[in-house]
């Protein structure tokens, strides 16, 4: 809801280039080059969400690391393929900056890659996996869309 061209801007760049370098990354992760551009994406994304705060995914990170002690990191980014299927269709605009992150042309594709991309890197998407069944996934990402940062999400789901 925050989005504004600046921050559509950065967010695509930085996911574009987390895209590229971090599987390369996690094969070598001593490799300074491949560190200073996973540096810089990671910054890309700070200076993104420092314009609009956070939103969904961030907000369901709260309560399946309190509730289920899965790592902040994981617990914001499996989700994202979920996610991303729920943010699409709500607005042309972002949709055509979400789909040229993954160099996609349908909105199945997208979440397809970004599915793809997480699980290459190890990290399940699936909730069951962290131990939250399909009931206390719907409930949570009620909760979460009502809060502060869920309220923050292209779509009202609350
Ligand atoms: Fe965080």
């Amino acid at each position: 809801m925050n989005r504004n061209p600046v921050s559509t801007s950065l967010a695509v760049q930085s996911a574009r280039r987390t895209i590229a370098i971090l599987p390369m990354l996690m094969q070598a992760p001593a490799n300074q080059d491949l560190r200073t551009h996973m540096a810089e994406a990671a910054l890309l994304a700070g200076l993104a969400f420092s314009n609009t705060k956070t939103a969904l995914a961030h907000s369901l990170s709260y309560d399946i690391t309190l509730q289920y002690g899965v790592p902040h990191g994981i617990a914001c980014s499996f989700s994202l393929p979920l996610v991303l299927e729920m943010a699409l269709g709500a607005d042309d605009v972002a949709d055509a900056a979400l789909l040229s992150i993954f160099d996609a042309t349908t909105p199945a594709s997208a979440v397809e890659r970004l599915t793809a991309f997480l699980q290459g890197l190890g990290v399940a998407t699936d909730p069951a996996r962290y131990g939250v069944d399909s009931n206390a996934w719907q409930a949570m990402v009620k909760k979460a869309a009502s809060g502060p940062r869920g309220r923050n999400f292209i779509r009202a789901l609350a």
